[in-house]
This record gives structure tokens, C-alpha cells and sequence, in this order.
């Protein structure tokens, strides 16, 4: 039997009678845009999160640029991120007319280094009239970044911190004395609810969260056209709006995502255990983190090996992500080589995502883990 990488079909099941009958309500009163449903999960997430405010948008990719241009960012600024992310954390800083400035990550979390960051800060050579703006920690495969250190640093350069949470709804990470949720801890945190994310739509969607009431206008604004009344526009905005059909699907999937995030723990618990054995590293948690596990990322330098076997026993799996940013054609303009950032190039080529999603059985568990070590042994 197939193993898949993700099984959307199994969490339909689960929330189908509950999202149709939500969507039946939507097409009797036709509010496909701005309907209350996107009110009522907007409410929802934001309390889910201990945040003041979430703004339904677009995708994460929305979420980001819209964040961005709220906290200020524009032509001249620099907002430093880190290469190891998907494409959208740069495309969307580009598309405010600034400029990605990368910084390598940690080797064991994968996540942005905050010394890194503050080398890059205090050697202070930018590459833009203004300086840098922002930092976009990215909490990548759901892991949370190293939010204390780059909170501290955000404070004392006066920098905006914009989480891409994209792959973190429900992560947890312990900053100033207490646990937060991943998103809710920077200035501004930014969500995608793409159909494979923990919390996942039928089509695109995303959302931008924070505790500021002014930014939380500013992005509502902003993705409505930049609009004041109906029409009576205070700028040119974006249409980025949250469809009133995916914030149903949403709000049935939301009541769910704690006990999906703890089946994921769950097994990513039992694949460490099967795993301990081979020769693969396994990912960590550091102290004051709690992944939800929106992937789970082994690494050798086996991983093509590893992956054929997996393809061939047809158990899915998948790269995260087999080029880094700076090497990307879409970011050639910003003038980065090979060897600039060596921990996400070594990184690159040594991942291998396993499958990973709340509906895995205890067998198929198993079954990827002793494809894994059979792969490793045969050679
Ligand atoms: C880390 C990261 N940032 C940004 C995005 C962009 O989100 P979307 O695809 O909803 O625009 C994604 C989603 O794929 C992501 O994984």
C-alpha cells in the first residue's frame, strides 16, 4: 500500500459534514466575499493564538507583503531573513521594493542564527541607502526560531520582527518568561493556510496576526483595496482578501488543530525512536521550542539513496528545499554566490522529508522507518 506524503482526504473526512453544511449557509445568502465567516475565524484564530488581532488575507504570501508594508518597509530598506525558506519570504520582501538580505542558519534547527544576524548588524556595510528594517524569522517545518535572542536584537537596532509562521500554526516557543504561539510574538506574524499547511484551506489563504491595533487596520485596509467606505479608497491597496468559503473550511478544520498537532508530535516522537538506530539525524527540539511538525526532516548524505528506495516502496517524500534562496534564479539580481551561506548549501543536500500528517497509522510508521534503515543497510 501507498504511503502518502501528506492525506488531505483523511482531514476532509473529519470536518466534511460540518464544512458543507457551513458552505450550504454561504451559498443561501451568496456573501462569497466578506461574508461573517471570515469574521468568525478571524476572532477564532486570533484567540487561538493569544493575539489581539488576526486580518484574513489572500495566501501567506499576501500575509507577508501586506505585514511588511504595514510595519513601514519600502524601497531603500533591507529586511534580513535567511535563504533556507520557500520562495515567498523573498518574493515577498521584493515585492515592497526592498531588499532580501540573507544570513545563514543554525545547523541543528535550520532556523535563522540570531548570531548571524547581529554580526551581520554590527559590521554595519548594508547594501541599501536605508538600512535594514525588519527581520523575517522563518519557523521552518514548524519549528519555531530563536525568538528571545532576535526579539533583543530587534530592540536595540529598532528593527520590525515580521514571523513568517507559515509552517507553525499551534508551534510554541518560551520567550520573556512565558510560552507563546509561534506568530504571535514578533511585531507582526503571518500565516498560509495552503491546503497542506497544519491548518489548511481548499485553495489559497492566509492570514497576518499581531497586537498592535494599528497595524491590524493598516493590513485590513490594505488588502481591501485600500478601502475606507465602499467606495472611498484611503490608498491604492491590494485585493487580498480571505474568500468567505475558506474561512468555513477553516473554521471547522481550526477546532481540530491542537489534537491534529499532538498526532503529529506523536509520530514524530515514534519516528525518532524507529530512527535512533540508523544512520540518519533525526530533527531536534531545543529548549524552549515546540514544533508541530508541519514536516519531518531526517538528513544524510545518503538522502538520494534514501529517496529512490522511498520512491520505489512508493511511500511520498520530498526535498525542503533542494535550492536555497540566494542560489535561486529569481534572486540572482541580489548578487549572492555559492559558498556564501555554506550551513543551508550543506543543509540543501542533505535533507529528505518524511510523510507527515496527523492521520499516519502506527504501521505506516513503521513501514517508512524500516524502508528508511533497509535503504541504508543495502549499501
Ligand atoms: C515558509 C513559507 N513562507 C511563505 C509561504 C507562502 O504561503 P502561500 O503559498 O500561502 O502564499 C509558504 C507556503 O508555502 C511557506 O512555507
Amino acid at each position: 500500500m501507498p504511503i502518502k506524503f501528506v492525506d488531505l482526504a483523511a482531514q476532509n473526512a473529519e470536518v466534511r459534514q460540518q464544512v458543507d453544511a457551513e458552505c450550504e449557509r454561504i451559498h443561501d445568502c451568496t456573501a462569497y466575499v466578506g461574508g461573517p465567516q471570515v469574521a468568525q475565524f478571524e476572532a477564532r484564530f486570533a484567540q487561538y493564538l493569544g493575539v489581539g488581532h488576526a486580518i484574513g488575507v489572500g495566501s501567506g504570501t499576501d500575509a507577508l507583503r501586506l505585514a511588511l508594508l504595514a510595519a513601514g518597509v519600502g524601497p531603500g530598506d533591507e529586511v534580513i531573513t535567511t535563504p533556507m525558506t520557500f520562495i515567498a519570504t523573498a518574493a515577498a520582501i521584493l515585492q515592497t521594493g526592498a531588499a532580501p538580505v540573507f544570513v545563514d542558519i543554525e545547523p541543528d534547527t535550520a532556523t535563522i542564527s540570531a548570531d548571524a544576524v547581529r554580526r551581520y548588524l554590527e559590521a554595519g556595510t548594508f547594501r541599501t541607502s536605508n538600512g535594514p528594517r525588519a527581520i523575517v524569522p522563518v519557523h521552518l517545518y514548524g519549528l519555531p526560531a530563536a525568538m528571545g535572542p532576535l526579539l533583543e536584537i530587534a530592540r536595540r537596532y529598532n528593527l520590525a520582527v515580521i514571523e513568517d509562521a507559515c509552517q507553525a500554526h499551534g508551534a510554541r516557543v518560551h520567550v520573556e518568561g512565558g510560552w507563546k504561539r509561534a506568530g504571535a510574538v514578533g511585531t507582526l506574524g503571518c500565516f498560509s493556510f495552503y491546503p497542506g499547511k497544519n491548518l489548511g484551506a481548499w485553495g489559497e489563504a492566509g492570514a497576518v496576526v499581531t497586537d498592535d491595533a494599528q497595524l491590524a487596520e493598516r493590513v485590513s485596509v490594505l488588502r481591501d483595496h485600500g478601502r475606507l467606505s465602499h467606495y472611498l479608497h484611503r490608498e491604492s491597496g491590494y485585493n487580498a482578501r480571505l474568500d468567505t468559503l475558506q474561512a468555513a473550511v477553516l473554521l471547522g478544520k481550526l477546532e481540530r488543530l491542537e489534537e491534529w498537532n499532538s498526532r503529529r508530535r506523536a509520530i514524530a516522537r515514534r519516528y525518532c525512536e524507529l530512527l535512533s538506530r540508523c544512520d540518519v539525524q533525526t530533527p531536534i527540539e531545543p529548549e524552549g521550542a515546540e514544533s508541530c511538525y508541519h514536516l519531518f526532516v531526517i538528513r544524510s548524505p545518503r538522502r538520494d539513496l534514501i529517496r529512490q528506495a522511498l520512491m520505489r516502496d512508493q511511500i511520498g517524500c520530498g526535498i525542503h528545499y533542494p535550492v536555497p534562496l540566494h542560489l535561486q534564479p529569481a534572486c540572482a539580481a541580489l548578487g549572492y554566490r555559492r559558498g556564501d551561506f555554506p550551513v543551508s548549501e550543506r543543509l540543501a543536500d542533505t535533507i529528505l522529508s518524511l510523510p507527515m500528517h496527523p492521520h499516519l497509522t502506527e504501521h505506516d510508521v513503521r513501514t517508512v522507518a524500516e524502508a528508511v534503515a533497509a535503504a541504508l543497510c543495502a549499501h
